[in-house]
């Protein structure tokens, strides 16, 4: 069979990203551009800025991906792009390179679901094995994801509130740590101890998410600490909110692995990277459920990449999935 090749763009946040993969599991370039220096001056991400940023690298970074495969268009067989979700002005800049590419070279053009794209990363360190569940956590998304196949998506939970990252970041941001916070927040909780009792996330539905309270939790303990002239420890505190954090997230991803039972269980998104996440899924979840493989992707793969988006790309083209020329960003997109 003919080899597949899937030039691929992501741009629904702040790194505008392109990449090219062959038969949705071999890397043949991945260029990212990150935005982070910016943001890190606003302490987060400016929804303005970063499209502006997109307009002044997308064509630089395709240009390079191409250049890094050792490529040219005409060798390219699908452009595959993220529809959405994502910030509405950042998905548009990479709808339109995609749009115009496979216009202009006359290629089949494949709308991807960023969550799938994070899903599939896991794609370049093994083969996937039906039925899966996936738990996805990101900036924007905290999600128990059941798969009976390669392309059908089943959410089981999904967060009543804030998403994992975006609270990881907030409470960086209160610690005083720099932009992204869930980042600093993992270095700095290695240097600390869970001494500190927080609110334990409480939901409804037994598989749904909820961050808010947990996070004004952190916010109510520095005020009371500061009222009251007493000292507390950052790393510490650091330590306590991602224990806590983590213990609630694998409560729910237990409950579903033993409803599920799952062959394989996939760790996706941003803050797959974390260290102790990677930790507690190998050394609790691994040892309690022998049966079933745990894979977690490669850490360059966890943040947002294009290369996610080929692999889940190429899942999307072999089931016929394509856009027209007049299809748009879809901020809100369904999975
Ligand atoms: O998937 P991603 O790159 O973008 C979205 O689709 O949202 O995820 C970004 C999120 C941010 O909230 C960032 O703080 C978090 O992933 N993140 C981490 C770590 N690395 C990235 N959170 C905790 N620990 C990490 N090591
Ligand atoms: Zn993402």
């Amino acid at each position: 069979m003919k080899d597949i090749k899937i030039l691929a763009v992501e741009s629904s946040c702040d790194e505008t990203a392109v990449a090219v993969v062959e038969n949705g599991n071999k890397i043949l370039s991945s260029v990212v551009a990150t935005q982070i220096d910016v943001h890190k001056d606003f302490g987060g991400v400016i929804p303005e800025v970063a499209s502006r940023i997109h307009v002044e690298n997308i064509s630089m970074v395709i240009e390079e991906a191409l250049k890094k495969a050792e490529l040219d268009m005409p060798d390219i067989d699908a452009v595959a792009f993220t529809q959405g979700p994502g910030l509405v002005g950042c998905l548009h800049i990479g709808v339109q390179a995609a749009k115009t590419l496979a216009w202009a070279f006359d290629k089949p053009l494949v709308p991807v679901h960023h969550i799938a794209g994070h899903i599939y990363a896991n794609r370049f360190l093994t083969d996937l094995a039906f039925p899966l569940l996936a738990l996805v956590v990101s900036g924007g998304h905290t999600e128990l994801v059941y798969m009976k196949d390669e392309w059908s998506f089943q959410i089981l939970g999904t967060t009543q509130d804030d998403a994992i990252g975006e609270a990881g970041d907030k409470v960086g941001r209160v610690l005083g740590l720099p932009y992204p916070g869930g980042v600093y927040v993992d270095k700095l909780a290695k240097e600390g101890k869970p001494i500190y009792t927080l609110s334990k996330p409480k939901t409804e539905q037994a598989l749904d998410f909820s961050f808010s309270g947990l996070k004004s939790s952190v916010l109510q303990f520095i005020d009371r600490q500061k009222r009251q002239g007493l000292e507390f420890n950052a790393a510490d505190l650091a330590a306590s909110y991602q224990e806590t954090a983590l213990d609630a997230l694998l409560l729910r991803a237990r409950k579903a692995l033993t409803q599920y039972q799952p062959k394989q269980m996939l760790l996706a998104g941003g803050v797959a990277a974390n260290s102790r996440l990677r930790e507690k899924i190998q050394e609790e979840l691994a040892i309690e459920y022998p049966t079933i493989d745990f894979v977690i992707p490669p850490l360059s793969y966890c943040t947002d990449n294009a290369a996610m988006i080929g692999a889940a790309g190429y899942v999307a083209y072999k089931h016929g999935v394509r856009a027209s020329y007049d299809c748009s960003a879809d901020p809100g997109l369904e999975l």
